[in-house]
Parts: C-alpha cells; structure tokens; sequence
C-alpha cells in the first residue's frame, strides 16, 4: 500500500467534505470530530455522489435514494428506497488515512 498526499489538514474543518482524486479513484474525505475518514465517492447502488450527501455525525445520506453509510467503516447502514422498495447498495471501500506534517494521506 502506498499513501498519497490529497490536502492539507486545515483544508477541512470538522463535519466537512471535500472529493480527490487519488490514483484514479475518486475518494471522498471526510472531517468527523477533527479525525480523518476516506471512503470511495460513489454510492455502490447507483452512483449516487456522496459529496452531494447529507452528513450527520459519521453518517452519509446518498442523495440519489438515500441509503445510509457510515463514513468511519464504509459498511452500509441503511438501504435507501426507490418507488417506496429498498434499493441495494453495498458496503464502501474506505481507505487508511494518515496526519504528517500538516499534511492528509490517504492509503491506496
Ligand atoms: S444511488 Fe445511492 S441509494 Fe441509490
């Protein structure tokens, strides 16, 4: 596994979100009582982009169909719902995030 510098720690305040792009992939990072979390950006229903999502706490609501995330694991909390029927979405890759020198790396 290689860490790759994405941005500075005082980039993101507590309860932000901010999209990078790291190695291709686009990861979100996200600031939950000033500790870092990465996951992948997309919901793994139907590409719904997280960093539209609400965020309440370590929880990410996709604004597609609203299946609940918990940014601190990446597991799926909660299926969201299309027509009134639970969609099915799977748990986020989320990904080790390091603090050094000012600095946020994110393992990949
Ligand atoms: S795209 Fe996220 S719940 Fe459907």
């Amino acid at each position: 596994m290689e860490y790759v510098k994405a941005i500075k720690v005082s980039d993101l305040k507590n309860g932000q979100k901010i999209k990078v792009a790291i190695e291709g992939r686009d990861i979100l990072l996200i600031n939950v009582d000033n500790k870092f979390y990465a996951t992948d950006s997309k919901c793994t229903h139907m590409g719904g982009e997280l960093i539209e999502g609400r965020l309440e706490g370590s929880h990410i609501v996709c604004p597609k169909h609203g299946s609940i995330f918990d940014v601190k694991t990446g597991k799926l909390i909660e299926q969201g719902k299309m027509f009134k029927i639970r969609v099915k979405a799977d748990d986020l890759n989320s990904y080790p995030v390091m603090l050094r020198d000012g600095d946020v790396f994110i393992g990949i």
